[in-house]
């Protein structure tokens, strides 16, 4: 699918549906936060999330005093909800609307995080593409949060297909760069009470 289709898609996705009508909504993004900290963030580090939709991690984040934050997605519709449920605190954040594997970064970051945006790169091109914006973004030193389903996990999400990883299969779509830090598996209750397995790995940038 073209990037421009790919984008339609979340588009419609955010403007039509609302937290609980989406299989990924997660009331509390307990596992990202708990990664976040035991890679020694702290309120100063600066922190992307890629693919974050309208996710509540930047809630979290701005309410632990994070004061570098970054949200880039495909939708503006998923970014208006998030900043609208934030309030006058959503000046405090950078919202991209952008769609990862063309985007430019013109900064670093501490901790790039990642919850269900990179599994549905099922084109190596543009897998490709996104390792080498992580490169550009992610200062040698810092960490790669990434979530995707597993192994045993759903073969589709919204409808489009994925690839699913466990650490080691992600390390090598990754590249020799990255070294496997953690890998944690957590099973997600959707809002209908369906569990998803998704594998959280994270990684150190070497080189
Ligand atoms: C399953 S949702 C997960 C949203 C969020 N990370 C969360 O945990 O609630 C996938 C998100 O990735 C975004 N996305 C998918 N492909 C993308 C791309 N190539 N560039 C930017 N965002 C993308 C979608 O717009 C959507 O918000």
């Amino acid at each position: 699918m073209e990037s421009e289709s790919r984008q339609a898609h979340w588009q419609n996705v955010y403007t039509n549906k609302g937290e609980n009508d989406v299989s990924w909504f997660q009331e509390n993004p307990a596992p990202s936060l708990e990664l976040i900290d035991r890679m020694g963030a702290t309120p100063a580090s600066a922190i992307v999330d890629i693919g974050g939709g309208a996710s509540r991690l930047v809630d979290n984040l701005v309410a632990k005093g994070f004061q570098d934050i970054a949200v880039l997605d495909f939708s503006a519709a998923a970014l208006d909800a998030a900043r609208a449920r934030l309030g006058a605190k959503a000046g405090k954040v950078t919202w991209i609307v952008a769609d990862v594997t063309l985007w430019e970064p013109s900064r670093t970051y501490d901790i790039w995080h990642d919850r269900a945006a990179f599994h549905f790169l099922t084109d190596p091109n543009d897998r490709g593409a996104y390792v080498a914006r992580l490169k550009r973004a992610l200062k040698v030193g810092g960490h790669a949060i990434i979530a995707t389903f597993a192994p045993d996990g759903p073969e589709r999400c919204s409808g489009l297909p994925v690839v699913r990883y466990d650490a080691a299969s992600l390390g090598r779509a990754l590249g020799p760069d990255f070294g496997l830090v953690e890998a944690l598996r957590h099973a997600h209750a959707t809002p209908w009470g369906s569990q998803q397995a998704f594998q959280f790995s994270v990684f150190r940038r070497e080189g």
